[in-house]
């Protein structure tokens, strides 16, 4: 083939391409991570040509020979990718010309690129959706198996990251299986409105070839073909859908990244993290770092990154297909290698963290974390108005903080000075242990609320 003469599309030019052209026109560079789906359609397509009479029976099975040649060749790495042939559409034709000779030619009969791309991609995109929910299964069960180990040790509870009131490790892990449930959830829900096959809207306008789109949808595991052309070679929603989904995620996996930092610093100590997910300094020998949850805590960047950039290319696209639309492959790469990366990091991390118990449950007994249990108990014991006794409390946590002690360090005669009607059955209260094991409100922090969630989950999860 001279430059001149593209055989996919060169009758009316006389002329090759620039090699600036060539440089931003060509996608094959990364567009090649489609060359598995690429095949799966063109082999569903081809069988259906044959099916309908379209194409004769002999040129539908050499073409799906040639195919099949072809993926082996992808697997060994012995495909020729060229970049003269633009992307991986006309790339796995192009071979397949060289393979079959003229029967190659009729593959494209009833299809354009705008719909390959739209199915090839669409594919794919299922497929790492797929690989989000076990991704995202796994580390569920991580954070799960953490659950079950310390249902009922105690640690802080934060709110401003300020010693807020005593929970469980157990309550604490289980408030990322809901996230990570509801990660799942979207991607579940995404998943099902991305699987209608766009192959058969061909150019734009559907063709006035007798094909069949059930048929070729069912072969690729599809609901039901997509019924508008126009909208089928120019939606991308399914890619911005994976991209959100992945974005929240990304997100709530930062969360816990920087929960993780500051709780294995010097100054927490509340977990160790194992050595797998750690890295030392070159200069200070004392040093772990807490490297791998700093870098999933950034991926949020780059992901919800790729989410903007698509919706921005996206952005004011006159119907149907535009070259921009290009650009919307190297983003969602990016963003589902980060994500499943993420993922699997994350549960590794996860696995092999270590709680410190004794630390947990000093911290929460500090910074007066059972205050809130001696408002409640005036208001139950003493049958006051919960404004009265936030007020009765309050001083009284602040005559703690002048004798620079804890809450039920203070005698009970110092109590009495500030409520006269206490009684010794406060020290019992301001214990960490009674001021979580009562927390029975449905979803609290007891523990016994803590394991018929956790029973909950694990009915769901196996
Ligand atoms: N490489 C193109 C893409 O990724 C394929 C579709 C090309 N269609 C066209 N009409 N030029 O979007």
């Amino acid at each position: 083939m001279t430059k001149s003469q593209n055989k996919m599309w060169g009758g009316r030019f006389t002329a090759g391409p620039d090699a600036i052209m060539e440089a931003i026109n060509a996608s094959i560079a990364f567009d090649q991570r489609l060359a598995a789906q690429d095949i799966q359609g063109s082999r569903a397509h081809a069988a259906m040509l044959g099916a309908v009479g379209i194409i004769s029976d002999s040129d539908c099975a050499a073409i799906r020979e040639g195919l099949d040649t072809i993926l082996l060749e992808i697997e060994n790495g012995k495909f020729p990718f060229r970049v003269e042939f633009e992307d991986i559409h006309m790339n796995v034709e192009a071979r397949l010309a060289e393979l079959i000779g003229e029967a190659s030619g009729r593959l494209h009969t009833g299809r354009s690129r705008n719909d390959q791309v739209a199915t090839d991609f669409r594919l794919w995109v299922r497929d790492q959706t797929d690989v989000a929910i076990l991704g995202l299964e796994a580390l569920m069960s991580a954070f799960l198996a953490q659950a079950k180990l310390g249902t009922d040790w105690i640690m802080p509870g934060f709110t401003h990251l300020q010693n807020a009131q005593p929970v469980t490790w157990g309550h604490h892990m289980m408030a990322y299986v809901e996230m990570l449930a509801r990660d799942k959830s979207r991607f579940e829900d995404a998943r099902r409105r991305m699987n209608e096959s766009p192959l058969g809207a061909v150019a734009l306008a559907g063709t006035s070839f007798p094909i069949d789109r059930d048929m070729t949808a069912k072969e690729l595991g599809f609901d039901c073909p997509t019924a508008n052309s126009l909208d089928s070679v120019s939606d991308r929603d399914f890619a911005l859908e994976f991209l959100s989904c992945a974005s929240i995620c990304a997100m709530h996996l930062s969360r816990f990244s920087e929960e993780l930092v500051i709780w294995s610093s010097a100054q927490f100590r509340f977990v160790t993290l194992s050595d797998k997910f750690s890295t030392g300094s070159s200069i200070m020998p004392q040093k772990k770092n807490p490297d791998a949850a700093e870098l999933i805590r950034a991926k949020i960047g780059r992901i919800f990154g790729a989410n903007v950039a698509l919706m921005l290319v996206m952005k004011g696209l006159p119907l149907t297909y535009s070259k921009d639309m290009q650009e919307d492959k190297e983003q969602v790469f990016d963003a589902a290698d980060n994500l499943m990366l993420a993922l699997a990091a994350m549960e590794g991390m996860v696995g092999d963290m270590t709680a410190n118990c004794n630390n947990l449950r000093i911290a929460a007994a500090s910074g007066f974390s059972t205050a809130t249990d001696l408002a409640d108990w005036l208001v139950r014991s003493l049958d006051m108005p919960f404004r009265d006794a936030h007020q009765v409390t309050g001083t009284l946590v602040a005559l703690a903080e002048t004798e620079k002690c804890d809450l039920p360090d203070l005698t009970l005669d110092q109590m009495q000075s500030v409520h006269s009607e206490i009684t010794n059955e406060i020290y019992d209260i301001l214990g960490v242990e009674n001021s979580v094991a009562s927390r029975m409100s449905y979803g609290g922090t007891a523990p016994e609320q803590v394991r018929s969630q956790i029973a909950r989950w694990e009915a769901t999860l196996e």
